[in-house]
């Protein structure tokens, strides 16, 4: 060896590299240094329920069903068997009126689904939606200022708060005498924690949690949805009660105020646009649960993507699932539960 050769190989040994490479060395190292775990446990699963037979298939989101009451409890039997232990029920009902009649009705759509879900898979964690917009005939999430409520101090049309809160306790309290095990409101109407959670205590239901809608966003990610539980609004927006995309300090508020009234668990809705809301509420809020809500128009983007051969759709579902979790969230409501938890056993 030549002195300068020498020289080299010790100037080498002096190189001081961090190297985090070690530990990606093979496929039991990284699993050993895994931080986001995600397991079908973690998943809540919507289904959409109608009346009729049979199920058919919502154009804007493929391989979801509106479903008849029967096969709702088939769709909740491959949850189960997938390992998915949650679902979450939206209902599509047979008629429409200005209040939304059979969001409470004993023999509502939900309300049948709900009893044949716990008589069938009595395990099975029955999470109900709860709000207006699929039973009104126009659409929007609460009782609107126009007719009988015309309240002169606002715009006509505008979604009434308080009245508002008397359907969603009814509705609440509808759910809870069927069986369900959690109610989930998510029409973001101001003190709508506090009036379910009274009207809940008041009837006996004081053990049954509440998953609050805390901050849920007025996005266009939610167009596929309101296909699938027709329940677009035929006038206007829901800006006036969903919150602005543009905001996060105003999350800590929602959410504050959601825990101050009663709310077992937080939701966070969107959840891809909305990761840094997560990581934030998740970090102000570290004793709560958090669920993130993976909607309708993430969901049909990556079925699209992948339906022209663009993506590997396992892959990139697993893989953005995970940034969910990684992001803060416990649960994760997503149309691909079922698909996932196969993925994860294989
Ligand atoms: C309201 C509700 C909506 C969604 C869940 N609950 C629609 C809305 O707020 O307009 C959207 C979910 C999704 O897009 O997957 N009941």
């Amino acid at each position: 060896m030549t002195l300068l050769e020498h020289e080299m190989t010790i100037n080498n040994h002096q190189l001081l590299i961090n190297r985090p490479r070690r530990l990606r060395a093979t496929d039991a190292l990284r699993a050993m240094v895994r931080e986001t775990e995600l397991n079908a446990r973690d998943f809540i699963y919507p289904l959409f329920v109608r009346h009729g037979e049979g199920r058919s298939e919502i154009r804007s989101m493929p391989g979801v069903y509106q479903l008849s009451v029967e096969e709702t409890v088939r769709e909740a039997e491959a949850a189960a068997r997938s390992g998915v232990n949650a679902v979450i029920l939206f209902g599509i009902p047979e008629e429409k009126d200005p209040i939304g009649l059979e969001n409470f009705a004993e023999d509502g759509i939900v309300q049948q689904a709900i009893r044949a879900i716990k008589k069938e898979i009595p395990e099975m964690v029955v999470v109900t939606d709860v709000c207006l917009c699929e039973y009104t005939d126009h659409g929007h999430c609460g009782i609107l200022n126009m007719g009988e409520h015309f309240h002169a101090g606002l715009p006509e049309g505008y979604v009434l708060n308080d009245p508002t809160l008397d359907v969603l306790a009814k509705v609440a309290i509808s759910h809870a005498e069927c069986g369900a095990d959690i109610v989930a409101p998510s029409g973001m109407m101001d003190g709508m924690i506090s009036a379910i959670r009274d009207a809940l205590d008041f009837s006996g239901y004081e053990n049954l949690p509440i998953l609050s809608y805390a901050v849920k966003y007025a996005s266009s990610f939610y167009g596929p949805f309101r296909e699938a539980a027709e329940g677009a609004p035929k006038f206007g927006d829901r800006k006036s009660h969903q919150m602005d995309p543009a905001n996060v300090r105003e999350a800590l508020r929602e959410a504050a105020i959601d825990v101050e009234e009663g709310a077992d668990m937080l939701m966070v809705k969107p959840a891809l646009a909305y990761l840094d809301v997560i990581r934030v509420v998740k970090d102000a809020f570290p004793e709560m649960p958090m669920a993130a809500y993976n909607v309708s128009g993430e969901y049909s983007m990556i079925k699209a993507a992948a339906a022209n051969g663009w993506i590997d759709e396992a892959k990139v579902t697993l893989e953005t699932l995970t940034s969910i979790k990684r992001a803060g969230a416990d649960l994760i409501i997503t149309y691909h539960a079922v698909d996932a938890a196969k993925w994860l056993a294989s």
